[in-house]
């Protein structure tokens, strides 16, 4: 692959189907030859993953929206440091389980930092990096929650501590995606995410496939 890499993010509220629809992506990315590197926040590094313990422990009930902003960030300049940057310059595609969106739609939006201070935090802690492409997952967040219960079959104790948020933090949250979405159409590109899980599939290869083309990494015809 020419020159530097190419810059994926995947993002959306709890229960929309990332891990699955990342699972598929990188998949179908490195069928197609790509070298690819998979990236998650928190958590994708050994000390990224202490720091993730800290946030979701559902015990932390006393962590300060502020705190956990700075903890999101401290996992993500380990991340870039480690992983993300390395892999760029490298030349591989990298597909990031989430980024600098998610600290603005999570802590900007849903616990009302505001993004202007998200966004400081990210010159300091990322520079000019930036996603190439963000697929944004987008689902109700009633449908979400849904999805999420269902799956811990109601053993409240295995929800972290994000998820035991009630409906209007997501809402707030997916308020924040919609309003990035709006100000960045052509890097954020929303995804329905209410379709079956290859219906969702086709829409984040196409989504990927397209930004890789203009970009001249994978031929048109492809
Ligand atoms: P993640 O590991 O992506 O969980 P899931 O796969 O269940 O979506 O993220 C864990 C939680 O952390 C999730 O609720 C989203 C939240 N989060 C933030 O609030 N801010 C951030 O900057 C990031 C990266 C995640």
């Amino acid at each position: 692959m020419p020159g530097a890499g190419f810059f994926v993010s995947i993002e959306g509220i709890d229960g929309c189907g990332k891990t699955t629809q990342i699972g598929l992506l990188v998949e179908r990315l490195a069928a197609l030859g790509l070298p690819t590197q998979l990236a998650q926040e928190p958590g994708g590094t050994a000390i990224g993953r202490l720091i993730r313990s800290v946030l979701l422990d559902a015990r932390n009930r006393g962590i300060e929206p502020m705190t956990e902003l700075l903890l999101f960030f401290a996992s993500r300049a380990q991340n870039l440091a480690e992983v993300v940057r390395p892999a760029l310059d490298a030349g591989q595609v990298v597909v990031c389980d989430r980024f600098t969106d998610a600290s603005v739609a999570y802590q900007g939006y849903g616990r009302g930092l505001g993004s202007a201070a998200v966004q400081e935090l990210n010159r300091i802690a990322c520079g000019d990096l930036q996603p190439d492409v963000t697929l944004w997952l987008d689902i109700e967040p009633a449908a979400a929650l849904a999805r999420a219960r269902k799956r811990e079959s109601g053993r409240s104790a295995d929800r972290d501590r994000m998820e035991s948020e009630a409906l209007e933090f997501f809402l707030r949250v997916r308020e924040g995606y919609a309003h990035m979405h709006a100000e960045q159409p052509q890097r954020i590109r929303r995804i329905a995410a209410d379709g079956s899980v290859s219906e969702v599939s086709e829409r984040v290869m196409a989504a990927v496939l397209a930004a890789l083309k203009a970009r001249g990494l994978v031929a048109r015809g492809d």
